[in-house]
């Protein structure tokens, strides 16, 4: 793990590079967003803007760190000698940023270990930049969670009956089915269940109580890297089913009682399960 200082400094250039392609993003969205490619499925779209601020990540990373590695959504990758891997989504929330849905974010994090691995990487900092709402978190490990440069908390969670939870669905149409019967079996266990469209963002959220808990299945480690340690930062428990680590399969966040809860109500749902 790098020192406090290295931390601090990576965490900073995580927020400025956020921050850079989340002006981008904004300031250049056409009146109407054109679907440039599609990705697993025919609803995963792709925008132009989706790789121009993955260029812009990749460019200013390659110019500042080139000896770290990188793994973006939209496909650029790069082997490092340093040990440290950027993992970026230059548009987390894409399918609201085409239809003008003020939640999508540019989640920009640094990681050790080997991220194509689920459990075998570990966040070292990271920022999640909403620029439609202005909102930015950021963390580093061991050194807390801001939310616009203010240091963050999760309250203690409620009860899973008044529990506020977040969650997402993947692209693929067999796994949505599924992932639709799993909510709708938590759904009269809860409070209510939100989908924002933004796991990055969703994970922030859990981290200062907008949402109580969130969780979803198919997550990629760009959609997860830098909300994970912002939401673990701020005390919240981020991990897999019945202790496994976070990853494909499955992500829960909640604070500690809370995930507890949910995480036997999933397990008993088979949450974690591809398809039937
Ligand atoms: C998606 C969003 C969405 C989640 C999907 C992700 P993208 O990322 O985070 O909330 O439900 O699983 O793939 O495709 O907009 O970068």
């Amino acid at each position: 793990m790098t020192d406090l200082d290295e931390r601090a400094a990576l965490r900073d250039l995580a927020e400025q590079l956020a921050r850079q392609a989340g002006e981008l993003v904004q300031r250049d969205r056409p009146a109407r967003v054109a679907v440039t490619d599609t990705k697993s499925s025919a609803t995963d779209v792709v925008t132009a803007m989706d790789r121009a601020s993955e260029q812009l990540l990749s460019s200013q990373l390659l110019r500042l760190r080139p000896e770290d590695g990188l793994l973006g959504e939209e496909g650029t990758g790069r082997p490092g000698s340093s040990g440290l891997t950027w993992v970026v989504d230059p548009i987390d929330g894409t399918v609201n940023y085409a239809y003008g849905l003020p939640i999508y974010s540019v989640s920009v994090a640094v990681v050790t270990g080997d991220v194509a691995a689920a459990g075998a990487w570990r966040p070292v900092a990271g920022c999640v930049h909403n620029p439609a709402s202005g909102e930015t978190w950021t963390a580093a490990a061991g050194l807390g969670a801001t939310l616009d440069g203010v240091p963050l908390t999760a309250p203690a969670p409620p009860a899973p009956d008044q529990a506020l939870v977040g969650t997402g669905f993947g692209y693929q149409p067999a796994q949505r089915r599924r992932q639709a019967a799993v909510m709708a079996a938590l759904l009269p266990q809860v409070r209510d269940v939100r989908r924002l469209g933004s796991a990055a963002v969703d994970l922030c959220l859990v981290a200062c109580g907008r949402l109580d808990a969130y969780y979803e299945q198919g997550l990629n480690a760009w959609d997860l890297a830098a909300g994970m340690l912002v939401a673990r930062e701020a005390g919240v428990t981020v991990s897999g089913l019945a202790g496994r680590p976070p990853g494909g399969p499955l992500v829960l966040a909640a604070g500690a009682p809370l995930h507890a809860a949910l995480d036997a109500l999933l397990t008993g749902l088979g949450a974690d399960r591809l398809m039937d």
